[in-house]
């Protein structure tokens, strides 16, 4: 039996990733982190796709060096569709669609939100079907009903700000660099998650919202900033402890829910925020006490990266899903 050899391409925010799946094992994942954005409190888009340019042939030859595969071995090329950015989902989806066409192999397009739900699929423990997925990252907050690999179903979401974009704002009023989310969880591990509370708004259902969190921390920094300029830098630890604990508390109540009201007791988180300690912590905790499987995943496959690319390739490959070299990039894909 011939191998199922996948190269896989992620470019669709500001990292600039590359993977090897060999028949469903990822064998190389490997990520350029774009550092340029750090002091701009976010992401530029037109720098990501300069830097997309400048990284994506680097990193796919080391992603496949490292793999031991050379161009003959490839059996199909994976991209992100989207969602994303436009200029960065064009970089690596013509690059990809070049390839193909060069190397004569299928092509395989994924949706970059399913792909954080399958990088459950890379290594084990592996949730079983169906299962729930918080799915959270910079740009996304969604409860997912998963029923099998390739059907999916959100029955929760936010209706403003991601919880990735409650943490980066956050971090930016704090004048602390992007992405902020990683610096306040570490800032959070030293302060006191109950030394300041903050206002949340209440949404009925599975659905979320992170809009009045982000503009209670504001009217919060601006009073206590008036009589103490240092407050921020005084109470960094406990501020960064706070927000965190408001935030991942948000998440906590809605997956509690979902599970409860749907009777499902394996769950799972992904995307770039499931990185969070308190997450992960809080999760655990409250898997043991309502006897729920809990999937978190490998660190290297909370962010972007393209191992969930080529993991969700791989069962598309399975069922023959390939795509034509003509499909369109789409900066708002639907689910
Ligand atoms: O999935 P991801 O890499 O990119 C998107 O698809 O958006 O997620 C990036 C998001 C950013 O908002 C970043 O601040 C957040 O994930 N993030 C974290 C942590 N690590 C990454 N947020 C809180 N705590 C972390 N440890
Ligand atoms: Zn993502």
């Amino acid at each position: 039996m011939p191998q199922i050899v996948i190269l896989a391409i992620e470019s669709s925010c500001d990292d600039t990733s590359a993977a090897i799946c060999i028949d469903g094992k990822v064998v190389s994942n490997l990520t350029a982190n774009q550092k340029i954005h750090e002091q701009y409190g976010g992401v530029v888009p037109e720098l990501a796709s300069r830097e997309h340019t400048k990284n994506i042939i680097p990193v796919v030859e080391a992603a496949m060096k490292k793999a031991n595969v050379t161009n003959s071995d490839i059996s199909a090329i994976a991209f992100t569709r989207g969602p994303g950015l436009m200029g960065s989902l064009l970089v690596g989806g013509m690059f990809a669609k070049s390839m193909a066409q060069a190397l004569n192999v299928p092509l395989i397009d994924v949706h970059h939100m399913q792909a954080h739900v399958l990088a459950h699929f890379i290594d084990e423990p592996m949730p079983k079907f169906p299962f729930l997925c918080l799915t959270v990252s910079g740009g996304h907050t969604q409860i997912v009903l998963v029923k099998d690999y390739l059907n999916m179903e959100i029955i929760g979401e936010t209706l403003d700000d991601a919880a990735g974009e409650a943490f980066d704002k956050t971090a930016k009023l704090l004048n602390l660099p992007y992405p902020g989310g990683p610096l306040i969880d570490k800032y959070a591990q030293l302060g006191n998650p109950l030394a300041y509370k903050f206002a949340q708004t209440n949404v009925d259902g599975l659905n979320f919202s992170f809009s009045g969190i982000k503009t209670s921390i504001l009217y919060f920094l601006q009073k206590e900033l008036k009589s103490n300029p240092d407050f921020i830098k005084d109470n960094l630890n406990d501020i960064c402890a706070s927000v965190q604990h408001a935030i991942i508390s948000i998440l906590i109540k809605k997956i509690h829910k979902a599970a409860t009201e749907l009777n499902i007791n394996e769950i799972a988180i992904a995307g770039g925020v499931s990185a969070n300690s308190e997450l992960r912590k809080q999760l655990t905790e409250v898997g043991l006490n309502n006897n729920w499987n809990t999937y978190i995943p490998d660190f290297q496959y909370c962010t972007d990266n393209a191992g969930m690319i080529a993991i969700t390739a791989f069962h598309k490959f399975q069922k023959n899903m390939f795509t034509s070299l003509n499909i369109p990039i789409e900066a708002r894909l639907l689910m």
